[in-house]
């Protein structure tokens, strides 16, 4: 199979699923069929369709099958669901009658109840998990129950590589799954389910194409809820392969855009811009950067380049707190546009805050004097997750809206604005530590000791950022920035699980064609994964080397990466480290200067201007 991949130029990752268990091990089975023999079972409850089937094929390596369906008709034989009852149908068992809908245990135990129980000996034909309540059911009543366990496969012996598989899908970093065999996806799911990964493994797969080898395999796939998106006309592995290699980036698409019920509706997304406007901006060097197109010089912005290294910002917050700022979106827009008048910076970014979207959650958010911020009713416990509010109605936030509105209006017609938002592990961070954080235990301790916990509310936030992310595009942003700055924190394994997904889901949901920079600190060991979880540009810190790094990501625009602390040194050699970086991008289209984080409160102003000066002449003379 792999080799079948690689030739049709995909990327092949080979699990195995099952194991065979020859028929003859299987002792249940075969102790029930004496006993069916020997006339000692009075009634037979088939439980699913597919055990009915494998009962079956073992029971006819000893017995005829027509010796098999003398015994079974003259016993009393239930179906518990048309399947099961189209199963022993097929098979030729005729007597069997099936349970009424909505076919759980109980319409079972009722169709048993037609004749007395007291005494008789029931078989339950199980396969899966076996049905207690059931079993109980019956005992109450006086009967002997024989549980019938069926099963010719058993899961490997080695289930790393399996499990190993599940995480990539779960991680979204998979984009066909093949079944070859019709028992794949029960062994699958319940291994799934063993490992507490079953309900993000389904979910995972709505996102993901799923090929089946034929007709069967189909049955069972769709039998256990998961839709078949392709099958190839003659049931073969190289056909398989090659209807998967033929159709699935165009069923890939469809699924994945299906998936957007996040998007804001079409009749919000009107753009605040005219139309001559938007022309004006789509062909600004920023916007053209991140679409990998090239633009006449280097554009560059700087994260925080509104903030308190400026004189004018400092006054404003004498007579301001800082929450008030942003909540006012006449101040707001003023501190954003002049910040980009007195720099000369090729793109705006909205005034605001990655934690003001904590508020409408339910957390009390305050920025202590001179402490950062700090949340007075912090996450802890499994009960608080799921006590947090979602951002279902983005208009809790609408002075960000309105800021964004009167900040667009005020710029220079081709001056591009950035919207921003926290990604789901900064923010779930700032939530469970209530504060900024050096080891991040908390947030850790919620990850491995409640994982459902993290999920829940890592898809909490992912729903919210993107509900506000397309909020903030209706209102008149032309891109939008991810920060994730203390994902760096994280082991790559750890990322792929606990933050890839979510990440990733936001990105997808985020409006179509609007640019997604997504931004983190301590990246290094991140970056591919950072980029499959999506972004048209990535954001680079100082401590990887930026050529080094955009060769490792491919083909996505990058953003960065001075260190902040370069502004401290005096222009020359502002000059000096900014000429190295523009020299290690060579001019490849897709590079957005920037620091490798925000503004440090103590920069000298003059010295931002003179970086952004440096890289504007050094890159225009190129
Ligand atoms: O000019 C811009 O870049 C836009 C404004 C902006 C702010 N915060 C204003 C702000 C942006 C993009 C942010 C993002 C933000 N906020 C991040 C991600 C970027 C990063 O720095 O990693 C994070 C982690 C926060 C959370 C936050 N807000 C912290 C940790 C602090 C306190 C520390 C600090 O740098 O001041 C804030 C307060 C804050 N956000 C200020 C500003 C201008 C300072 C408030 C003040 O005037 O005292």
């Amino acid at each position: 199979m792999a080799e079948l991949i690689r030739r049709q130029g995909g990327e092949a990752l080979v699990a195995a699923s099952m194991r065979e268990v020859p028929l003859g091990e299987n002792r249940e089975a075969f102790a029930f069929g004496e006993k069916l023999m020997q006339g000692r079972i009075d009634a037979a409850a088939f439980l699913t369709g597919v055990g009915a089937l494998a009962l079956f094929q073992i029971l006819e390596t000893r017995y005829a099958r027509g010796e098999l369906l003398a015994a079974f008709s003259k016993i009393q034989t239930v179906a518990r669901g048309p399947k099961a009852l189209a199963a022993l149908r097929k098979i030729g068992l005729t007597s069997a009658r099936g349970a009424a809908e909505p076919a759980t245990g109980r319409e079972v135990l009722a169709a048993l109840d037609q004749a007395p129980l007291q005494g008789k000996t029931v078989a339950l034909q199980e396969y899966g998990a076996p049905n207690k309540e059931l079993v109980e059911a019956l005992v109450q009543r006086g009967a002997r129950v024989i549980r019938v366990p069926v099963y010719r496969w058993a899961l490997p012996e080695n289930t790393e590589p399996l499990r190993r598989a599940l995480e990539t899908v779960i991680g979204g970093r998979a984009d066909v799954v093949l079944f070859t065999n019709s028992n794949q996806i029960h062994h699958v799911l319940q291994f799934a389910q063993e490992e507490g990964l079953e309900k993000e493994f389904r979910e995972a797969l709505t996102r993901t194409v799923i090929a089946s080898v034929g007709p069967v395999c189909s049955q069972f796939l769709d039998e256990y809820g998961v839709p078949v998106d392709l099958e190839p006309e003659l049931p073969k592995m190289g056909n398989l392969v090659e209807e998967a290699s033929r159709k699935g980036a165009a069923i890939l698409e469809r699924k994945r855009s299906a998936l957007k019920p996040l998007v804001a509706p079409a009749a919000a997304l009107r753009a605040a811009v005219p139309e001559r406007g938007a022309a004006l901006l789509s062909d600004s060097p920023f916007l053209k950067a991140c679409r990998l197109e090239k633009t006449a010089f280097t554009p560059i912005w700087l994260m925080r380049q509104a903030g308190r290294y400026m004189k004018e910002y400092r006054q404003m917050r004498e007579r301001h707190s800082f929450l008030d700022l942003c909540k006012d979106s006449d101040l707001a827009c003023e501190v954003s546009v002049y910040a980009v008048e007195r720099l000369g910076v090729d793109a705006a970014i909205i005034f605001s805050d990655i934690l003001l979207i904590l508020e409408p959650m339910g957390l009390e958010l305050e920025y202590a004097q001179g402490e950062g911020p700090l949340i007075g009713n912090p996450l802890r416990t499994p009960a608080d997750i799921d006590a947090l509010r979602t951002l279902d109605e983005p208009d809790a936030l609408a002075f960000v809206y309105d800021a964004i509105g009167k900040t667009r209006r005020a710029l220079p017609p081709a001056t591009p604005l950035i919207g921003f938002a926290g990604a789901p592990f900064t923010l779930a961070s700032y939530m469970i530590e209530g504060q900024g954080s050096r080891n991040f235990i908390h947030t850790k301790s919620v990850m491995y000791r409640h994982p459902q916990s993290w999920r829940d509310l890592m898809n909490k936030i992912a729903r919210g950022v993107a509900v506000y992310l397309n909020a903030q595009i209706a209102a008149g942003a032309q891109a939008v920035q991810l920060f994730d700055s203390w994902v760096g924190c994280l082991s790559p394994e750890d990322y792929a699980q606990y933050v890839l997904p979510y990440t990733r889901r936001l990105i997808q949901a985020v409006t179509p064609g609007v640019p997604v920079i997504h931004f983190g600190t301590q990246t290094g060991t991140l970056l591919e994964l950072m980029r499959d979880a999506g972004g048209s540009v990535i954001g680079l810190d100082w401590r990887v080397a930026l050529d080094e790094a955009w060769k490792r990501l491919g083909p996505v625009a990058v953003q960065g990466n001075l260190d902040p602390a370069a502004l401290f040194a005096e222009p020359a050699e502002i000059r000096r480290q900014a000429k190295k970086i523009l020299d290690q991008a060579a001019g490849r289209p897709g590079h957005i200067f920037n620091l490798g984080h925000g503004v440090l409160p103590q920069t000298p102003v003059g010295h931002v201007k003179a970086l952004v000066d440096a890289v504007h002449e050094l890159s225009a003379s190129r």
